[in-house]
């Protein structure tokens, strides 16, 4: 597995990551399981197996049991912690929580950031996180709160390089006006039929339907070194085998694609979903967050794929169901 820097920070991060969200079992407060355990230790040994060296977590992750799970990793590997980048995340409210009336909500209050991340650390049984990620854009954000949490616990030790997720480009410079510290990632769902990202750049100044607006997220990124990493890579298996309800054309067509790329490469489907995101010039880190440890080889399988420009643009086309401008 071929590694990257990941933005400006020291670390050098596997171009493939797993992404640790489904480890925990489910989304409840009952106690983890022997066999919830058990299955989670198989999955992340068969992410190192591939060469995966970085493990993407959330406080909110399972509620909590994914990391806690994850901290078995310490007595089954030994020496582990220093040879793999761990990072989570913080800023999510689940709704009902504290109160039932509740709703779900972003929280990037100092108080908040602070008090989750020594939960993660609990939980994952580590000294530091290698990186915290701002998990979800906080519309009542105080950027100067933001950056005195950051600092207490970079200071501190606890974490050691600070990052966000699905942020445009206008909220990370707002937010980056007013930290100390660099922002080394920004966490975004990415693949070949998830291209909005793409897309804004390809259709501009023209009428489509189908539009969403990201402020030029990529390019922002790209100019001011922030490794994008996508999640959602794998498309949840709806184009490699998953049963689809109601399948649009784009699905059909690109899975048949994806399908006929794999075979003509002596590869499985899965490893041309990641090629694709890698073959991108931005040079994004594909989250993979399948369970299966044959899946997870296969995707890893698309470390080594090169797709040619007109593969990686059939692709696109396909994924988008409609041909360029
Ligand atoms: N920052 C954010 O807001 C955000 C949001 C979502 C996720 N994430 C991160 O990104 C990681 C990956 O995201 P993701 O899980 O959405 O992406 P993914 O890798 O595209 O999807 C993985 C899911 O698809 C299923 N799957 C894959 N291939 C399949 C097939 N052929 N048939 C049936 N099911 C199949 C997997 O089930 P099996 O386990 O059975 O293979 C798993 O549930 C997460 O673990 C998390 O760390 C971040």
């Amino acid at each position: 597995m071929k590694t990257q820097p990941l933005g400006v920070s020291d670390v050098r991060v596997s171009r493939v990551a797993y992404g640790c969200m489904p480890l925990g079992g489910g989304w409840d407060r009952s106690p983890v399981t022997p066999a919830i355990q058990k299955s989670a230790i198989t999955t992340v040994r068969a992410a190192l197996d591939e060469g995966i060296n970085f493990f993407d977590h959330a406080d909110i992750y399972c509620k909590g049991k994914s990391e806690e799970v994850f901290a078995a990793m310490w007595n089954e590997v030994p020496s582990l912690r220093g040879k793999i980048i761990l990072q989570s995340k913080t800023g999510i409210r689940f709704g009902g929580e504290p109160d039932a009336r509740d709703v779900t909500r972003y929280d990037f209050s100092a108080e908040h950031i602070l008090r989750t991340v020594e939960g993660s650390l609990k939980r994952l049984k580590t000294d530091y996180l290698d990186v915290l990620l701002l998990h979800r854009p906080d519309v009542l954000v105080e950027p100067e709160e933001v950056a005195r949490a950051f600092d207490d616990l970079h200071q501190a030790g606890k974490v050691r390089w600070f990052g966000v997720s699905n942020e445009t480009a206008p909220q990370l410079e707002l937010l980056r006006h007013y930290l100390h510290q660099p922002i080394v990632t920004n966490q975004v769902q990415f693949n070949v039929m998830h291209t909005h990202m793409l897309d804004e750049g390809v259709n501009f100044n023209q009428y489509v339907n189908r539009m969403a607006r990201n402020a030029g997220t990529i390019e922002y990124c790209r100019l001011n070194n922030i490794t994008l990493q996508s999640w959602g890579s794998l498309v949840n298996g709806r184009v490699t085998g998953r049963r689809v309800e109601n399948p649009t054309k784009a699905h059909t067509d690109t899975t048949a694609l994806v399908a006929e790329i794999a075979k003509t490469k002596g590869v499985d489907p899965e490893a041309i979903l990641v090629a694709w995101i890698l073959r991108h010039p931005a040079k994004i880190q594909a989250v993979i967050g399948t369970t299966r440890p044959e899946r997870i080889k296969a995707a890893c399988q698309g470390d080594g794929v090169d797709l040619s420009r007109e593969e990686w643009y059939r692709l696109y086309a396909a994924g988008r169901g409609e041909g360029l401008p």
